[in-house]
């Protein structure tokens, strides 16, 4: 088998394509053929050696692909051999084969191409849990979503939708057009205006219901202040801490140290009438029946065409530094996958 290493930090030209022997399959697991692996900005902290969840290097990284189950584990019912399945995969899944737990597969329905199986897990859960679990967002409201071209952007714009929400996004000035199409209300381009004031505005200074901020940094504390009475702040990533496509240790620093880590006083929160919350999915694999239950919405929400992944770009799994210098030149209007 093919897999892409992160064998040390740095430019997207350290990932390496490995050969392998065929991985057999533990005990409870399967062995799935991929056909497509979702690229995540967590694979590019990763590269850069700023991902606190990677284990050591050298690390094959890879979050979630699509295939074909062709073997299984001793304890496993020989009749997923021959599926189409989309999974999770903890690392790994940048891959032409890969190892993955039962737990973790999903049967494909039969018009969801691979790419869009690639592409579907971890962004649509992570919406999921912020807009549907954790952030209560009901038709009426307003959320704000920072990064609205990027795979979780488009999955949040297609949820709250869904749901009769309105949505703000963020998003670089080339895809607001784009993003318009798709259904965003309304789009911000946060290098060239000062989005929380825009919100404010937009909302006649009483705020949204609900911001979604992956971004981190000065972001963060500009987000909070976006908040109307009742709101909800996600935090679930600090995409501005990958500044640069080397390791950058200063900018890590830099932006951490611009986190409001005692902004979110309890006293301040009950005065403020706000809720600021955390979303890590990878922290979630010890609930992984409660994980598979969003998966089954998810999966009605395809069926009755509520969702469908936008592919932004694919690429041949040898050239995974090109889809890693796509997605960090802000090309993205959507998921990239790579295709063994
Ligand atoms: N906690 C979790 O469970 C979880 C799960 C999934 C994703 N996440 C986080 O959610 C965020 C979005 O993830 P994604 O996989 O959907 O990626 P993505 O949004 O597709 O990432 C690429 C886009 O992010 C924007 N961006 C913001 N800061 C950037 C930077 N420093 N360098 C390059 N691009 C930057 C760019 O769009 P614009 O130029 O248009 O802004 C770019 O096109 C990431 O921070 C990720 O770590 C967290």
């Amino acid at each position: 088998m093919r897999q892409v290493w992160i064998e040390k930090f740095g430019r997207p030209e350290v990932l390496k394509l490995r050969e392998a022997a065929d991985p057999l399959p533990g005990p409870r697991q399967v062995r799935v053929r991929v056909e497509a692996v979702g690229v995540n900005f967590a694979d590019i902290m990763g590269r850069l050696g700023i991902y606190p969840d990677l284990p050591p290097i050298p690390v094959v990284p890879g979050y979630e692909v699509a295939g074909k189950v062709d073997a299984v584990g001793a304890e496993i019912e020989p009749d997923w051999i021959g599926r189409d399945i989309l999974a999770l995969s903890r690392f790994g899944g940048y891959a032409d084969t890969v190892c993955v737990p039962e737990a973790h597969l999903v049967t494909r329905p039969p018009d969801m191409s691979a790419p869009m199986g690639a592409a579907l897990p971890v962004n649509y859960l992570t919406a999921w849990q912020i807009l549907e679990v954790m952030g209560g967002l009901r038709a009426g409201q307003t959320v704000l979503v920072h990064s609205a071209g990027g795979g979780v952007g488009l999955a949040t714009l297609q949820l709250a939708k869904r749901v009769g929400a309105q949505v703000i996004g963020t998003a670089s000035t080339g895809k607001h057009d784009a993003l318009k199409r798709f259904g965003l209300d309304v789009a911000i381009d946060p290098a060239r205006e000062d989005f929380e004031k825009r919100v404010k505005e937009l909302t006649r200074g009483r705020g949204v219901d609900l911001v979604l901020d992956a971004v981190g940094g000065n972001t963060r504390r500009k987000s909070y202040r976006s908040l109307s009475p009742t709101g909800r702040l996600a935090m679930f990533g600090l995409s501005a801490a990958a500044g640069g496509k080397r390791r950058g240790f200063l900018r890590l620093l830099t932006t951490t140290a611009r986190v409001p880590w005692f902004h979110f006083h309890p006293l301040r929160l009950m005065n403020e009438n706000r809720g600021v919350f955390g979303v890590n999915l990878a922290h979630l694999w010890e609930e992984i029946d409660r994980v598979n239950g969003w998966m089954d919405a998810l999966i009605g929400c395809w069926k009755r065409g509520e969702i469908a992944p936008v592919i932004a770009a694919s690429f041949p799994l040898d050239r995974a530094a090109e889809a890693h210098h796509f997605l960090q030149d802000r090309k993205n209007i959507g998921k990239v996958v790579l295709i063994p």
